[in-house]
């Protein structure tokens, strides 16, 4: 490839990969370079969140569930299914079968809009002041090729972030990785970390029958949540049969046996604990990816924490560089990954095109978060100790689930929502949820603070009856003591 493209995109994740569909969209003739590689050493897009993330995870966090309801709640209805069983290959199986199915569909979705696709490692070699174009050196093995390109789009992720005292082998510690790719149940199942990947995988083995321990550092759990909804978490999940969760934990030591692993540490009480386990999982947060980039050589500013430095238009230090999704501060999810792909892309478009867009910095405000656990969480915007701390006056509507229709019928009336609205302007200021399907209810909430609504706009929205929506709508009214059915 010799000639000099406009745009190489390093990192083909929902960052990188959305990234060189919109430049292409635009115009730009542009490359991605992605090394990820699946069990048969074939070229496989979509990053961690289609790899080893979000697709698979909460594919099995369906099955599973779906399993669970057969198992455990279905009889609440009437039925009665006796015998059932679980094929976990089958259910694997299935999940990776999704997984090929997405990632098959990005190599073609790259094919339509003609984005040239390369396999291998991107290292951004040393800029020429004279030349005005960066070079990409590309490795696949012994296979070196160089990429000339106007302008960098860096989108190489995050990695899991390791424990000093183990190494994963995703056989018995097992990453996010070992922990979607298990083809028999533990029968005893430790997890490292409370947090999402914590949660979500805890809850996968959980309700396919492992006795399932999560140890947490923090004194609490969910610290970046709302503490109402951290803490109705905690009730319910710590009513879960099979599961426990200890917080202020502190590991000292982890040793692998023949079959099992041993986990010391010392509990919220100073005691010194002892938890044998089959299979370990290690979730204590990601870091950014870096490595082979050549930051060095090119003096790319990192932040202190080793994300790539970038302003709130995705800019590096490097002319004509820029960094986006996991790689760069703000949350790590794969949505606010896509959106500053999709930003950068339109800013060089801009610039190189002269399309008349108009090009925003993203906004964290409205970025959604959600955890798929059963109740799931979810929230947008501001919680109540974020708005105390900003000295922020506010008021709140809150309504339980189970004082809702559509909840009652379906078996599933645990949790509520709650809407945090300016008590000036009642503009609203952050909505949380925990409960059935908010992870599709927050939309509602997301698009409204989107359009800088009040809680009465939302209020003032008919939403449709018997509804889980109802909710949101019940929890505005309430912000001015309007609601109706509590
Ligand atoms: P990545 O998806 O990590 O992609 C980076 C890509 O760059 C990879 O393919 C990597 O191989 C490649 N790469 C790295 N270095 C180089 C290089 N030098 N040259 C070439 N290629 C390189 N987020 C959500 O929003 N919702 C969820 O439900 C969710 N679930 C998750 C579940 C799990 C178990 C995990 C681990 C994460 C989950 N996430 C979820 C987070 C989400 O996966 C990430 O936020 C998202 O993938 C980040 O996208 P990215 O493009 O920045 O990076
Ligand atoms: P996390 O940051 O969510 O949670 C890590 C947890 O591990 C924290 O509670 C932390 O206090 C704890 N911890 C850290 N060190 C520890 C130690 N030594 N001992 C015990 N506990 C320790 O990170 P996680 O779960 O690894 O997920 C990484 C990221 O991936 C998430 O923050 C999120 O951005 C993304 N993700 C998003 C999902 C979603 O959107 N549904 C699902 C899964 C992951």
């Amino acid at each position: 490839m010799s000639d000099i493209v406009d745009v190489a995109v390093i990192g083909g994740g929902p960052g990188g990969y959305v990234a060189a569909i919109r430049c292409a969209q635009l115009g730009l003739n542009t490359v991605c370079i992605d090394a990820w590689k699946n069990e048969r050493g074939r070229a496989s897009l979509g990053g961690t969140c289609l790899n080893v993330g979000c697709i698979p995870s909460k594919a099995l966090l369906e099955s599973s569930e779906q399993y669970f309801q057969v198992k455990h709640k279905i009889s609440a209805h009437g039925i009665q299914i006796e015998g059932a069983t679980v094929d976990v290959p089958a259910m694997i199986a299935r999940k990776d079968k999704i997984v090929t199915t997405f990632t098959t569909g990005i190599a073609s979705l790259f094919k339509k809009n003609k984005v040239q696709s390369v396999l291998g490692t991107g290292k951004l070699l040393k800029r020429a002041d004279t030349d005005d174009a960066w070079c990409v050196e590309v490795k696949d093995g012994d296979n070196i090729q160089t990429i000339r390109a106007k302008y960098v789009i860096v989108a190489t992720g995050s990695v899991p972030r390791q424990l000093p005292m183990v190494d994963i082998d995703n056989e018995t510690i097992l990453d996010n990785t070992g922990a979607l790719a298990l083809t028999d149940t533990p029968k005893r199942l430790g997890v490292v970390g409370a947090g999402v990947i914590g949660l979500e995988m805890g809850s996968v083995w959980r309700r396919l029958g492992s006795e399932v321990t999560i140890l947490e550092a923090m004194p609490d759990f969910l610290m970046a949540a709302d503490e109402q909804i951290a803490k109705e978490a905690k009730k319910i999940f710590s009513k879960e049969p099979g599961l426990v969760i200890q917080t202020g934990v502190e590991i000292s030591s982890i040793k692998t046996g023949k079959k099992s692993v041993t986990v010391q540490y010392q509990d919220a009480d100073g005691n010194k604990q002892k938890l044998d386990v089959d299979k370990l999982i290690v979730a204590i947060g990601r870091v950014p990816n870096t490595a082979d980039l050549g930051v060095d050589e090119n003096g790319l500013d990192l932040d202190e924490r080793g994300f790539v430095f970038v302003d709130e238009y995705c800019r590096t230090n490097l002319t004509n560089v820029f960094a986006v999704g996991d790689v760069v501060r703000g949350p790590m999810l794969a949505h606010k990954a896509s959106e500053e792909g999709v930003a950068v892309a339109e800013a060089i478009a801009v610039k190189e095109k002269g399309h008349q867009l108009n090009t925003q910095p993203v906004n964290f405000n409205v970025i959604p978060w959600v955890i798929y656990t059963a109740p799931e969480i979810a929230w947008v915007g501001k919680n109540e100790q974020e708005l105390k701390k900003a000295g922020i006056s506010y008021n709140v509507g809150q309504f339980p689930f189970i004082a809702n229709g559509r909840a009652r019928a379906m078996n599933a009336p645990t949790g509520f929502v709650k809407v945090l609205a300016d008590a000036e302007t009642d503009r609203v200021l952050g909505v949380h949820m925990i409960g059935p399907h908010v992870s599709e209810l927050i939309s509602e909430a997301v698009m409204a603070m989107g359009f800088s609504a009040s809680s009465e706009d939302i209020a003032c929205i008919v939403h449709a009856h018997p509804s889980l929506s109802e909710v949101l709508h019940e929890a505005a009214l309430d912000v001015n003591d309007r609601a109706l059915h509590i």
